[in-house]
């Protein structure tokens, strides 16, 4: 199966320059997006992962199937002002605009073995926030999974001390 044919390019989205590469058509089809969840769950087993994280919002949708299969927990990074309990943040750029990423402080148990799973890498700022809140509270980040990397935008570059997967690359 070629699972870049179930990835949407929609020129000018949302902003005049960038092509938006859109993962729902693959979460649409059954099949492909098994696919592409096993093909994680593969890496996060070689790894030995403890724990998945993701970020809001599409992070979730990539790494609570691979969670669900592994049997393991999973922990959301989410966007300023959602989580209800203590939390730690990050603020960070994005392709377009900025933002700032929280997690839960008890998210994570020092040690941990941790899996950061998100749909798609870009400049990279997403990514090393996640990251850097993982690290924080003494997660070890044994590795960083996604569908789609847009080479680019060079995010590879921003956590090149990190084992990464991507299953695409445009
Ligand atoms: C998108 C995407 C990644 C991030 C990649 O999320 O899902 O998380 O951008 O870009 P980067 O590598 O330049 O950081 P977005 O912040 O648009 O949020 P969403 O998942 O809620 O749509
Ligand atoms: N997130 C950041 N850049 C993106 C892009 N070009 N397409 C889809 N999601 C993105």
């Amino acid at each position: 199966m070629n699972l870049k044919d179930y990835i949407a390019s929609i020129p000018d989205y949302p902003a005049e320059g960038v092509i938006f590469r859109d993962i729902s058509p693959l979460m649409g089809d059954g099949a492909a997006y098994r696919e592409a969840t096993n093909r994680i769950v593969t890496y996060a087993r070689e790894k030995e992962v403890e724990m998945v994280v993701g970020p809001e919002a599409r992070g979730f949708i990539i790494g609570c199937p691979v969670a669900y299969e592994l049997g393991i927990g999973f922990a959301p990074a989410r966007k300023k002002g959602k989580l209800p309990r203590e939390t730690i943040e990050v603020e960070y750029a994005l392709e377009y605009g900025s933002a700032v990423l929280t997690i839960h402080k008890d998210a994570i148990k020092p040690g941990q073995k941790v899996l950061i799973c998100d749909d798609l890498l870009a400049t990279g700022g997403t990514i090393a926030a996640t990251i850097k809140l993982v690290e924080q509270l003494g997660g070890v980040v044994v590795g960083c999974a996604f569908l789609v990397e847009l080479d680019d935008l060079k995010g590879r570059e921003k956590i090149k001390d990190y084992d990464i997967l991507t299953l695409m690359n445009f």
